[in-house]
């Protein structure tokens, strides 16, 4: 029943999601992981987390060295990020690196993740938010 409430808001979100999705534009699903299975696919840091910091300057144009933290260019993101103040890894979902530029938020003043992005950074979280 846990399981099922913590899952039912991803699917909801999943299918409201796929409902309008042009595929133009959104090639890719959002990932829906089971943190329980241990055949899920694994949504490493350098090839799924780092790019939607630094493609296009997407965070980066603000968030580099120097510049506001936390500093996710690619060489310092993960050291950057890797802290109570960001992580969470009892309750992934309360991690700020995960909830302060959420879409639907209003935290963040500034760029805010899609869905499809939220979603992998709260996997990668999930999956223990490791240097991979
Ligand atoms: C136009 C500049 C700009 C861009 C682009 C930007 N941010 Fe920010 N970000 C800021 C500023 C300024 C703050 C501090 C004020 C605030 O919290 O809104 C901030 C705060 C944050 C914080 C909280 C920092 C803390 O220590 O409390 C996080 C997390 C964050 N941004 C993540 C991101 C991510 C992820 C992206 C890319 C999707 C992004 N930001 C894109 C300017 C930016």
């Amino acid at each position: 029943m846990k399981k099922l409430k913590l899952l039912l808001p991803i699917i909801i979100l999943f299918i409201t999601f796929s409902a309008c999705k042009y595929d133009f534009i959104l090639p890719e699903e959002i990932p829906v992981i089971d943190p329980d299975n241990p055949t899920a696919e694994i949504f490493g840091f350098a090839e799924y987390v780092l790019p939607i910091f630094n493609k296009n300057d997407n965070c980066t144009s603000c968030h580099k060295t120097g510049g506001q933290l936390p500093d996710l260019t690619t060489e310092k993101a993960y050291s950057s990020l890797n802290s109570a103040r960001y992580i969470n890894l009892s309750s992934p979902e309360q991690s700020k690196i995960y909830t302060h530029p959420l879409p639907g938020t209003s935290t963040h003043k500034h760029k805010k993740y899609t869905a499809q992005e939220a979603a992998i950074i709260l996997a990668w979280i999930k999956q223990g938010a490791k240097n991979n």
